[in-house]
Parts: structure tokens; sequence; C-alpha cells
């Protein structure tokens, strides 16, 4: 065993980064109104903006594209990526999306309506959108370990099974569209849910005759998670685990942008017919024929490819324990973080980095731009600027955490990359009693965080 974490893979081409000066940032951060979504992506020096639609494709993906039948019916590449699709869930029915917000569309605009709800661990920002454009409700249901930062219990993914046995009661089992389990949980950190607790979702699913949805898009990741740190899976396959987690559920929704190790891409998979035969219908007026839906050939050929490369051994054991690695140094260094470190990426808790911000001055948005500042590095706030909402007074009311997220792309950077990263806190660490916060002097009507303009104050 090596302390050393080696990327499992040579570099055959690269990306240049233009590094750029302090003072050179000021000013382009200043032209973006301090909104780091503005910045074009040649000023940025390691972006950890998302871990969506940015990994690295491997040789075997990128020669596939070669090979990219664009035959409008039956295409060859079509095949191959059903049958990758099909292996994964179990699911008879694939229908290939753009990306995973079209699959949402499609299922939850389906299932949707006025008078509906979903209830899921957690609700992704384009999952809620969905269901909530269709006129349905959204309910979020975590296990309670999930609302302490420090509790170190693996699976802070989970659904609060007690919570839905009693939301089912409450609003009535003919009013509910379908639950939804979400793994690895995006929002709540990119926390694992557990097979125990997926299994016994289900169970409550039979018992009251209702529908199970499995947002799949970090499905390999969370199968780290359970092989490693729950009984009974350590000898089984990645690849196994998801299948088992996959076949668990009615429905599939994969953005393939994240674990399908594509830039683009997604998909709907689902058992029963008469389901896919309504869905089927949506698919072919909003995205295109049931053999390619959103997708070209060649970025079928690489999707089934990459859900292939992301179970592999070396593949996610790289993956989780960089993920980690970026964690673990910032936790020595004195950065709050959420624990335990999830797979996609770190969480940093903003209200306690700058105590001294009060949380009306988004303390999450003013380490996003000194981290810019300091290091040109690119992230994202979760807090009050992202989940901040006006009540009827005009009243704003703030998030119940601010975070700050640093996504990794997949096979993208390397250590000395994250080393930097970590350099770069430790400076804006020694500085945070100078940082000052933000007032928004823009803000569009819907989903603000993305071209809101700000000021410090
Ligand atoms: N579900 C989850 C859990 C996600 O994280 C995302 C996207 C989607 C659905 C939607 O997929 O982008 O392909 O339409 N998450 C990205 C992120 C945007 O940065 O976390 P999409």
């Amino acid at each position: 065993m090596f302390r050393t974490i080696i990327e499992p893979f040579r570099i055959k081409t690269v990306e240049p980064i233009s590094i750029t000066t302090k003072s050179q940032r000021s000013k382009l951060l200043r032209q973006a109104h301090c909104n780091p979504f503005l910045l074009h992506s040649k000023d940025v020096i390691i972006d950890l903006l998302t871990d969506s639609g940015t990994s690295a494709m491997s040789m075997n993906q990128w020669s596939s594209i070669m090979l990219g039948d664009e035959s409008y019916a039956g295409a060859s590449s079509w095949q191959k990526f059903e049958k990758a699709v099909h292996n994964l869930t179990t699911m008879l029915h694939v229908l290939p999306t753009h990306q995973g917000r079209a699959a949402e569309r499609i299922l939850y605009g389906h299932l949707g309506g006025k008078g509906k709800l979903f209830i899921s661990n957690t609700h992704f920002d384009t999952t809620r959108a969905n269901i909530e454009y269709s006129g349905a409700q959204a309910i979020d249901c975590l296990t309670p370990e999930a609302t302490d930062m420090n509790s170190d219990f693996h699976f802070k993914g989970n659904l609060d099974t007690d919570q839905l046995r009693k939301l089912i009661r409450q609003f009535g089992r003919k009013n509910i569209a379908a639950i939804i389990l979400t793994v690895t949980n995006n929002t709540g950190g990119g926390q694992p849910v557990s097979m125990q607790n997926a299994k016994e979702v289900r169970k409550i699913c039979d018992e009251f005759g209702l529908l199970l949805v499995l947002d799949a898009c970090r499905v390999a990741e969370n199968s780290y998670f359970i092989r490693h740190f729950e009984k009974g899976f350590e000898k089984k396959s990645y690849y196994a685990i998801a299948q088992q987690m996959c076949s668990l559920a009615d429905a599939c929704i994969m953005s393939t942008k994240k674990d399908g190790l594509a830039n683009i891409g997604g998909f709907l998979a689902i058992k029963d017919d008469t389901l896919a035969a309504a869905c089927t219908n949506l698919l072919i007026i909003t995205e295109g024929f049931t053999t390619y839906g959103g997708l070209t050939g060649r970025d079928m050929e690489a999707i089934a490819i990459g859900l292939h490369e992301v179970f592999e051994d070396d593949y996610l054991n790289y993956r989780i324990k960089s993920t980690a690695y970026l964690g673990n140094h910032l936790h020595e260094i004195g950065i709050p973080l959420m624990h335990p470190i999830g797979g996609h990426a770190v969480y940093v808790d903003a209200k306690e980095f700058y105590p001294h911000i009060p949380v009306e001055n988004y303390p999450g948005q003013a380490l996003v731009c000194e981290l810019y500042l300091e290091g040109g590095i690119r992230c994202v706030e979760i807090g009050s600027v992202m989940f901040g909402k006006y009540n009827r007074n005009g009243k704003l009311i703030l998030a119940d955490k601010e975070l700050v997220r640093l996504a990794l792309p997949r096979r993208v950077y390397t250590q000395s990359h994250i080393d930097y990263v970590v350099e770069v806190f430790e400076n804006v660490f020694k500085k945070r009693k100078k940082a000052r916060g933000f007032t928004i002097t823009y803000e569009p009507e819907f989903l603000r965080h993305f071209t809101a303009h700000f000021r410090p104050v």
C-alpha cells in the first residue's frame, strides 16, 4: 500500500491552462459582476464549478466517436447504447435523451400535475423545477443524520423511511406520483445511499403500490461506498452493486454527463410497458425518434463505453480517494467541511469560515470570489444566493446552510492541481478576517445564482 494515489491513466492530449495574475483576476471578477458563472473559462485556472459534462474521455471513447452511426433509425450506435443501459439498469425500455433534465421533464411531466406529490431524499434543482413546473409539489425527506455536518455516519444520503410513511399517510397514497431516490445525493453533499435503505424504500413502495424512481447520475460512486462501508458487499463488483440498486426501482433517470464519463447525454429506463409507451410519445415529440432521442450516434458510442469504464476498480478507487484527498487536506489546515467527504465534491461551510460576515451578505459568495481572486479557482455557492427566496412581503428567507461546492471533474486534474487548490485555501484562510460580504445589485426572477450581479459591502 502506498500513500500516493496515482492517476490510473497517462495523459495523451493536453488542454493548456492560462495562468493569470492576481491583478488581472481582480479586473476580470469586477467585469463578471463578482459572479463566477459570468467569467470566461479561459480566465479560470482550476475549474471546480461542476463535475457535469466536464469529464476527460478515454482513448477508447474518442476512437469510438469515428464509429458513430448517424442513421435516423436503428443505428448500430443505438444498439450499443441500449445494451449498455439495459445491462446496467436491467430495465427493458430505454429512452435516450440529450441530458438528465430532459428525461426528468418527460417522466415527471407525465406523472406530475396539480395535486400530485413527489417525495425524495433530496430533489436536485432541475428535478424540483421539472416537478413544480408540472404543477406538482416536491418534498425532501432526508435522514436526520444529514443535518449534522460533523456526524461521520456513512450513508447521509439515505431517505428517512419513518418520515416517508408519515408523509404517505398524511397526503394519501393516491396523491403521490413517485418516490425518487437520488444516488449519490448531490444537494446533500454527494453523500451515498445504502442498499439497505434502498431496499426499505422499495418495501414501502410495494406496501402502498407506489412507483420508485432512481436518479442514477452518480450510481458508480454510490457503489464504491456500499462496497467499502456496508456489510455483505465487500466481495461484490461495483457494477453488480449498481445493477442491484437499479433493479430495485421501477424507472431510472441518468445524466450521463456524470458517471457516464461523457460530455453530454442521458436516459430514462422503464420497466412497465404502459408507462414506457406514454413516455416514448413525449420523447418523440420533444427529443427525437426512439433510437436516438436527443443524441448523436457518436455520443451514444462514447456513453456506452463510459458506462463500463466508470465501474473499473482502479478508476473508482482513484476517483473517491482523490476527492477524499482534497477534503482531508483542507480539513488538516482547519477548513470547516461537510463530513464524511462525498463522492464527487467537497462542501465547505462558508458560515463557519467567515463567522463575521452576516448571512444576508452571503458568506458563500465571498468565499467563491476570494478563491478566484487568490488562485483562479472557480466553484459555486450553494447557500442563500442559490436557494434564498423572497416571501410575499419581500423579505429574504435564507437557506439552511451556506456552503461552497468544490466539484471535481472526472479524470481531468492531477494531484498537483489539487495540492495547488489546498495552498490557495491556506492563503484565503489566513486572510479570512479581512473578507467582506456582498449585496445583490441585479437578479432575474428564476434561478438567480446563474446571472445575478454582486457588489462588495
Ligand atoms: N439529477 C442530479 C442528481 C444532478 O446532479 C443533475 C445535474 C441532474 C439530475 C440533471 O442532469 O445536468 O444532465 O440535465 N447536476 C449538475 C451539477 C448540473 O452541477 O450538479 P443534467
